[in-house]
C-alpha cells in the first residue's frame, strides 16, 4: 500500500465526512463540529494553516553537516522524530463511524509507534472513548500520553491513576475543551484554577501536561505549578473561533518558559518544514492532528507509520537546506524575516 491508495480508500470509507483534500485546510468542512471541521466560521482551523504556511524559511546550503539528527528526548524515552500523532477520537461522532474507536485507537498508537514515536490518547465527556484511548496504550506496553478531559480535579486524578497504572510516559489535560459541554448548574465551569491543577501535579509522579495554553501569562502559572509541559494549542480551531493562530503566539509563549518545561505545538502542521518552523520558533515538538485521519482510516497502523516517515523524510530535507543539524537545537535564524 502507498499514500495514494491509502487516501483513496480512507476516501472511500470516510463517505464525505473528512473530503481527504490534497491540503487540509478546513475549508472544505468549516464549520463541522462534530464531524472534522473547524468550530463556526472554521477560522482559527483556517488561519491555524495558513500562518505556518505564511512562515518562511531561510536556504542555507554553504555548509557540510552529517545527516541531520531528528531525534528528541522526552522524560527519559528516545523519539526517531519531534512530531507525534495529537489525540484524535470520536470514531463515530466525528468520523462517520468509518471506524471503530478501538480500530482508530489502535491504528494511531501502533502506526506511531513503528514510526519511533508516540501517540496521544483522547478523551470525550460520554463513556467508551478514554477507555479506548487507555487499552491501546496498554497494548503498547505505555508508549503513549494519555489525554484527560478537564472533568473535574477527582475525576482527573482517577483517570492519572488509571493512566499510570497503563504504564503511560505522562498524561495530558486538555484545558481548551473546558466549554464541550453545557455548565450543569452544580458544576463547576471552567478546566480548574491553578490551585486545583496543583492538587493534579502533586498526585502522581507522571509528568503532567495542559494542552490549550495560548498566553504567556497561562505558561508561566503553568510552569510554576509544576506542570512538565504544554501544548500551545488551540484543539485545532475546535474551541474558540476568535483565536489567534497557534504559531503567531508561539514565539512569545515558549519564550516566557523556555528551559523550564516542555513546549509543543499544534495546529496546522501540514509537512515537515512546518515542524521545523515550530522547532525556531520555540517548541521541543510538534504534534500533528486531521491528516493523520485519512491515514489511519484507509492504512490502519501501516498508514500511520508511511505517514510519519514520510513526514520525516520532509524534515530532513528541510533541515539540510536550512544548514540544521538537530532537531533538538534548531536556530531561531532559520526563520526568514523581511529585511
Ligand atoms: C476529530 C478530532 C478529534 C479530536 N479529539 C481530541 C481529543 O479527544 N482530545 C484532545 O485533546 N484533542 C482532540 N482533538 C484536537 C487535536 O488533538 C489537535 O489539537 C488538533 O486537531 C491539531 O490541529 P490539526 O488537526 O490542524 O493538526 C481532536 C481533533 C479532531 C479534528
Amino acid at each position: 500500500m502507498d499514500m495514494h491508495e491509502i487516501r483513496i480508500k480512507a476516501r472511500e470509507k470516510l463517505k464525505g465526512v473528512c473530503r481527504v483534500c490534497p491540503v487540509c485546510d478546513g475549508r472544505a468542512c468549516t464549520g463541522e463540529v462534530p464531524g472534522m471541521g473547524g468550530i463556526g466560521g472554521g477560522a482559527a482551523f483556517m488561519e491555524n494553516v495558513s500562518a505556518f504556511r505564511a512562515v518562511k524559511l531561510n536556504l542555507r546550503a554553504l555548509h557540510s553537516s552529517p545527516v541531520p539528527d531528528l531525534s528528541l528526548e522526552l522524560w527519559g524515552r528516545t523519539l526517531a522524530l519531534p512530531v507525534m500523532a495529537a489525540p484524535l477520537a470520536g470514531a463515530k461522532t466525528n468520523m462517520g463511524g468509518a471506524l471503530s474507536e478501538d480500530e482508530l485507537a489502535d491504528g494511531l498508537h501502533a502506526g506511531s509507534r513503528a514510526a519511533g514515536t508516540v501517540a496521544w490518547s483522547g478523551d470525550a465527556f460520554v463513556p467508551g472513548i478514554f477507555e479506548a484511548g487507555l487499552k491501546a496504550v496498554g497494548k503498547q506496553g505505555g508508549y503513549g500520553i494519555v489525554t484527560i478531559k478537564p472533568h473535574g480535579t477527582e475525576e482527573i486524578i482517577r483517570r492519572v491513576r488509571m493512566a499510570e497504572e497503563a504504564g503511560a510516559i505522562a498524561a495530558a489535560v486538555d484545558v481548551d475543551a473546558a466549554a464541550f459541554r453545557p455548565p450543569a448548574p452544580a458544576l463547576p465551569v471552567g478546566a480548574g484554577n491553578p490551585a486545583e491543577l496543583e492538587k493534579i501535579v502533586r498526585s502522581t509522579k507522571l509528568p503532567i501536561i495542559l494542552k490549550g495554553i495560548m498566553t504567556p501569562d497561562e505558561a508561566v502559572a503553568a510552569a510554576n505549578i509544576g506542570v512538565s509541559g504544554i501544548v500551545v494549542s488551540n484543539h485545532g480551531g475546535r474551541a474558540l473561533e476568535a483565536c489567534p493562530a497557534t504559531v503567531e503566539v508561539l514565539p512569545s509563549v515558549a519564550a516566557a518558559v523556555r528551559g523550564r518545561i516542555k513546549v509543543f505545538v499544534d495546529g496546522g502542521l501540514r509537512n515537515g518544514a512546518d515542524v521545523l518552523k515550530a522547532l525556531a520558533l520555540g517548541a521541543d515538538a510538534a504534534l500533528i492532528g486531521r491528516p493523520l485521519v485519512p491515514a489511519v482510516v484507509g492504512g490502519g497502523a501501516e498508514g500511520v507509520a508511511l505517514y510519519f516517515a514520510k513526514l520525516a523524510a520532509e524534515l530532513l530535507s528541510a533541515m539540510i537546506l536550512t544548514g540544521e543539524s538537530k532537531a533538538r537545537a534548531v536556530r531561531r535564524h532559520t526563520v526568514y524575516r523581511p529585511a
